[in-house]
């Protein structure tokens, strides 16, 4: 007779009503060929909670028994698992990560398991502070009554050293743009130092603003190969009167990113998130982590704004998604999209601002607007700006008159014929959309 090794089903509970004070998570998965839906589901909420593969006689059972996360929806292809909240350290994504997103994704009893998204509960959200600014940065920092803060990565993406980047930065500033963003990849190379950079920028953003009577910014990249180090530049950013920075939130990881949070709210600054590398588990919509729960965690852990992609720009994204991810950033609650988004109450957390970037320029910016909004967001263009037949400047200047072409409602083709750098802009690129 065969005894049994086996616990998952003790982890499957469809009577299960999930309770205020639990964490509510939504996978998709495939099971292997040869295992049961039951089986699967069962094995990936043990292995996210309490289990392992084999039963554990010696347990103390009583105490595991209020731990254990429970399966109490699935069918092929979806499955809900509710979470006591026990399990979680308070105030920790790599933790929560460890379980939700950790060992299961590579467990044989599922080919493919993506997890869509968890609504956090009020206790939990609680432990987060969210960003210091999140869309109130356009009045607060830029004292502007709308939208959007525009920047521009200074392109090529690397190889100036940091006099000439500030040189083109000032260039860009003058031409109308807000912010001077760095790419993912500079951060303090040999050829471009962070000091000097910074100090430099801030030399020409200083001269800008007075010469254009504007608020200019920029979100110099702190990422780094320490956190020590990384906090050491934050410091550099804002004794320069900076009130961004930027992180590469994935790159960094979750601890960076929560320690550039609380760094943050202590200096009262902004952060800008990059998403170098979310693609590699982003981007299979049957595998990996969707990039809307990854803008939820960018949310709590305090981020200001985010990348979260252009619909039509050089960047893979899903219309769908974008725009339920968007929603879920600027909102204060939202509702469930079925096996897209769950309901999340944000109580009263500032919202995250969405980022459009990759691949824009001049003549798909009614498009982007249309789609996004004018208000709260934040419209990147690098190849866009410093592509522009004339210059930086020129690029500049091209951006900010699609902008206001599209707030007054009139075409491109029509503004241009008025607006010099614009005409020379559509000449270029007319309205292509980037691969
Ligand atoms: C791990 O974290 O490496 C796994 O939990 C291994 O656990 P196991 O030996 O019970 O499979
Ligand atoms: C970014 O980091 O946001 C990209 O480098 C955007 O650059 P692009 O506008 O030239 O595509
Ligand atoms: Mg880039």
């Amino acid at each position: 007779m065969s005894k049994k090794i086996e616990w998952y089903t003790g982890f499957v509970d469809r009577k299960h009503r999930v309770k205020s004070n639990e964490l509510d998570v939504l996978f998709r998965y495939t099971a292997k060929k040869g295992i049961n839906s039951i089986e699967a589901v069962g094995r990936l909420a043990s292995e996210s909670s309490v289990g392992t593969w084999t039963t554990l006689p010696g347990m103390p059972k009583k105490q595991i028994e209020k731990l254990k996360a429970c399966v109490y929806k699935y069918d092929k292809e979806y499955a809900r698992i509710s979470y006591p909240l026990e399990l979680w350290e308070p105030g920790s994504v790599p933790q929560l990560m460890s379980g939700i997103g950790g060992n299961i994704f590579g467990m044989k009893a599922v080919k493919n398991l993506r997890l869509l998204d968890a609504e956090i509960p009020k206790a939990m959200m609680k432990e987060y502070k969210g960003p210091v600014y999140g869309k109130t940065a356009i009045r607060r920092i830029f004292r502007k009554k709308k939208g959007p803060i525009t920047s521009t990565v200074i392109k090529p993406k690397l190889g100036y050293t940091a006099k000439q980047h500030a040189e083109i930065g000032y260039k860009i500033y003058s031409g109308g743009i807000d912010c001077i963003k760095d790419d993912e990849n500079l951060t303090s190379q040999r050829f471009n130092r962070f000091e000097e950079r910074v100090k430099l920028l801030a030399r020409a953003r200083d001269k800008a603003e007075k010469e254009t009577g504007d608020v200019k910014d920029a979100y110099p990249n702190i990422t780094s190969g320490t956190l020590k180090e990384m906090e050491r530049r934050i410091g550099i950013v804002h004794e320069h009167g900076f009130n961004y920075f930027m992180i590469d939130v994935v790159l960094a990881g979750f601890t960076a990113v929560q320690t550039a949070g609380e760094l943050a709210r202590d200096y009262k600054m902004a952060v800008h998130g990059h998403r170098a590398m979310h693609a590699a588990f982003t981007r299979n919509p049957r595998h990996g982590i969707s990039m809307l729960f990854l803008a939820k965690l960018a949310r709590i852990m305090g981020v200001d704004q985010i990348h979260t992609g252009t619909i039509i720009g050089k960047l893979e994204g899903d219309k769908k998604e974008i725009l339920a991810m968007k929603e879920m950033l600027l909102s204060g609650k939202v509702k469930e999209i079925k096996n897209l988004r769950m309901k999340q109450d944000f109580g009263n957390m500032k919202g995250t601002m969405p980022v459009a970037s990759g691949g824009l320029h001049p003549g798909l910016l009614p498009e982007l607007l249309r789609l996004y909004g004018t208000t709260d967001i934040a419209v990147q263009v690098g190849g866009g700006v410093l592509g522009h037949p004339k210059g930086a400047k020129a690029g500049a200047k091209a951006v900010v008159q699609a902008i206001e072409a599209y707030k007054q409602g009139m075409g491109l083709d029509e503004y241009a014929k008025k607006h010099r750098e614009l005409r020379e802009a559509m000449e270029k690129w007319g309205y292509l959309k980037p691969v």
